[in-house]
């Protein structure tokens, strides 16, 4: 066995006696104490700086990270990708030439968990090649702690795995990583603090992430979210409203709002009564064409909201507005503190504010016991409202959460049946509303060339709906810039178009 190989096969032994080395380089997570919202102020570190001795650390190196899962996922990487490339890091596509492989993790569902657990076992072929190469576990599946024993047990290839709350000290972790033999374990489970300044290297130059608020305080049973990212803590505006500024003086073109619960930003302020609606109406009257935001729960959807979205402009006119289920009883043990007809009439109540809406949203089937007349309620209640398209999910146990401790008597045939005909309805709805706009003109922000063919330009509508279009101008001259294009036929998925002028 060569020097290599033997460091190699060292990654893989039986787990040592952690504890000597917890103080320094081991923090464990903890779902009892990531429920707990604690009565702390929440804490503002307005400027991150990163400590002077870090700063040369990845000179010479490179960087590959890997992110699953949601949009706050993606931004996160941006940061991270951010840190990397203040400390000298270099990023890389090809996981071969890599000094640091991340896996930014998602832990919604079981199936989100399995591809990452896959991926690692597959990263140990790289570790054996390269014994120096680091590999680090974060994102959601890092704050579970049954996740971070598996890998303690299973994985001993892995050098680090931080959690959500920790993405800042990543200069700190990565220096105990190089240092240390054993794993470096940091995940702090229950947070409340808002750190602004962090370095960003954001994918793109058209559309952009920006964080309003962290975590959330709703607790459905079946959602890992509230434990796995902490208590809801929202910026203040004014850090929002210049990050927005900045990006519009840089010429994005679209924003994305993120927060796990965005109707809820602002309830954590005690020196004010400042909303999402009174954000929304500061971020209007910047000069960038096209804001958004994801995710809102229906509770807290106010009446201020809904006036200032209707006021149109660079506020577009799509909502997604997660369900989850039509049926009161599945409501109710869901925890999701509405009600079907409540649902409706915040549809009908938006409907009439903004009649040219398009509204999205999530739906899981196969609950606990659900039943087929329940089920049933949730087909009705899309059909009612005509949603555009939605996502939809069987419903996945996950620890820690209440709704894994329901006994459950739906067999998985049945589950997987409900979602077929689900999406049947969807993809009816879908196409419908696609159908409707042959022959319309519609706006496209365009992203660049099509997946299939390069001759063919692609971006999407204000209500998001992905448009492919030919044109007679250079592609370098409309990617970027806003469109008409006439829609000329209506795909599964998708429309065609044929290009008429760049938008004045
Ligand atoms: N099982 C299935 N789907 C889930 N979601 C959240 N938790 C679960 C779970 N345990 C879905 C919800 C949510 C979306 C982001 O993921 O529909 O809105
Ligand atoms: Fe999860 Fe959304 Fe419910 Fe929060 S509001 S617990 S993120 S489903």
């Amino acid at each position: 066995m060569n020097e290599e190989q033997r460091r190699a096969s060292q990654q893989v032994k039986e787990p040592k006696d952690y504890s000597k080395y917890f103080e320094k380089v081991f923090t464990a997570p903890s779902l009892k104490d990531a429920k707990k919202r604690g009565k702390e102020d929440i804490k503002y570190h307005k400027d991150f700086t990163i400590d002077e001795a870090f700063l040369q650390m990845g000179v010479g190196r490179k960087f590959y990270i890997r992110t699953y899962g949601c949009q706050m996922n993606e931004h996160d990487t941006e940061v991270m990708a951010g840190i990397f490339a203040s400390l000298g890091y270099e990023a890389t596509t090809n996981i071969e030439e890599a000094d640091v492989v991340l896996l930014n993790t998602c832990a919604i569902r079981e199936n989100a968990e399995n591809k990452v657990f896959g991926e690692l076992g597959f990263l140990l072929k790289y570790k054996r090649k390269n014994p120096d190469m680091l590999i680090g576990v974060c994102g959601c599946m890092s704050q579970e702690e049954a996740v971070v024993n598996k890998i303690l047990k299973q994985y001993q290839h892995v050098d680090m795995v931080f959690g959500t709350h920790n993405i800042h000290r990543l200069p700190n972790i990565l220096k105990d990583a190089y240092l240390s033999k054993e794993m470096v374990v940091e995940v702090w489970s229950k947070e409340g603090d808002v750190i602004e300044s962090l370095p960003k290297k954001r994918n793109g130059s058209i559309k952009a992430w920006v964080n309003i608020m962290y975590g959330c305080d709703k607790f459905c049973t079946y959602c890992i979210v509230p434990y796995t990212r902490g208590k809801e803590r929202s910026r203040r505006p004014e850090e929002i409203i210049q990050e927005v500024r900045e990006l519009a003086a840089q010429g994005y073109k679209e924003i994305m709002l993120l927060g796990q619960n965005v109707n809820a930003y602002g309830k954590d302020f005690e020196d004010s009564t400042y909303r999402l609606g009174d954000l929304m109406d500061e971020l209007r009257t910047i000069d960038i064409p096209r804001i958004r935001f994801t995710t809102s729960h229906p509770r807290d959807f106010d009446d201020h909201l809904i006036e200032v979205l209707a006021k149109g402009g660079n506020l577009v006119e799509h909502i997604h507005l997660p369900v989850q289920s039509g049926s009161n009883d599945i409501l109710k043990i869901m925890a999701r503190k509405y009600t079907r007809e409540h649902f409706l009439a915040l549809v009908d109540k938006i409907k009439v504010a903004m009649p040219n809406v398009t509204l999205t949203t999530d739906i899981i089937v196969g609950y606990p016991n659900e039943t087929e007349a329940q089920f049933e309620e949730t087909l009705d209640l899309y059909r009612q409202v005509g949603f555009d398209m939605a996502f939809t999910y069987i419903y996945s146990p996950r620890e820690g959460t209440p709704a894994a401790k329901m006994v459950d008597n739906v067999s998985d045939e049945e589950k997987k049946s409900r979602l077929h005909r689900l999406n049947d309805v969807v993809a009816e709805f879908s196409g419908k509303a696609l159908k409707k706009l042959e022959g319309q003109v519609v706006e496209v922000l365009v992203e660049g060339s099509s997946k299939r063919r390069d001759d063919v330009l692609a971006g999407y509508t204000r209500s998001n709906r992905l448009v492919n279009f030919e044109a007679d101008v250079p592609a370098e001259e409309l990617v970027g810039k806003l469109v008409h294009v006439r829609v000329v036929e209506a795909k599964t998925h998708s429309l065609q178009g044929e290009f008429i002028e760049v938008v004045k």
